[in-house]
């Protein structure tokens, strides 16, 4: 039987801006599909990064949490945290900024940060626009 396979996840919060608004669209079609997310507003965010590994039977982890924490930290919830997604944010410029196009977006900027830990990899990020609405991302190509 081979080593456990085991999932881990750390959780971190930000606060952020943003308006869902289309630049290639008229303000009519904006207002019809986005409906008052059309206007300025901000959230109470919440992020969860999900990584799977094998169980290392000397350490006892998968991997550290700290530097899970410390990745999330640097390449996530600094750049967006008390900021306008839709203005500040390099990695979501020219993007309506959706929570999935934040999450897909996220999952660009934080699995480069994971490849060196090499006995897990990144499995999911879960981000809660509200407590009621999450979306998930697993990845470009999930079978793999
Ligand atoms: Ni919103």
């Amino acid at each position: 039987m081979g080593a456990p396979f085991v999932e881990i996840t750390h959780s971190e919060e930000f606060s952020a801006s943003h308006r869902l608004h289309n630049a290639r669209w008229t303000a009519a079609k904006n207002r019809r599909i986005y409906g008052i997310c059309n206007n300025l507003h901000g959230h109470n965010y919440a992020v969860q990064v999900t990584v799977r590994g094998t169980l290392d039977s000397s350490s006892g982890m998968v991997m550290n949490l700290t530097d899970l924490m410390t990745a999330m930290r640097a390449r996530l919830i600094d750049p967006v945290d008390h900021k306008s997604l839709d203005r500040d944010v390099p990695f979501l410029r020219g993007k309506v900024t959706t929570a999935e196009n934040v999450v897909v977006a996220f999952w660009t900027e934080l699995e480069p940060a994971l490849r060196k830990f090499k006995t897990c990899r990144l499995h999911r990020i879960r981000l809660y626009e509200s407590r009621n609405n999450f979306v998930d991302y697993l990845g470009p190509d999930p079978s793999i």
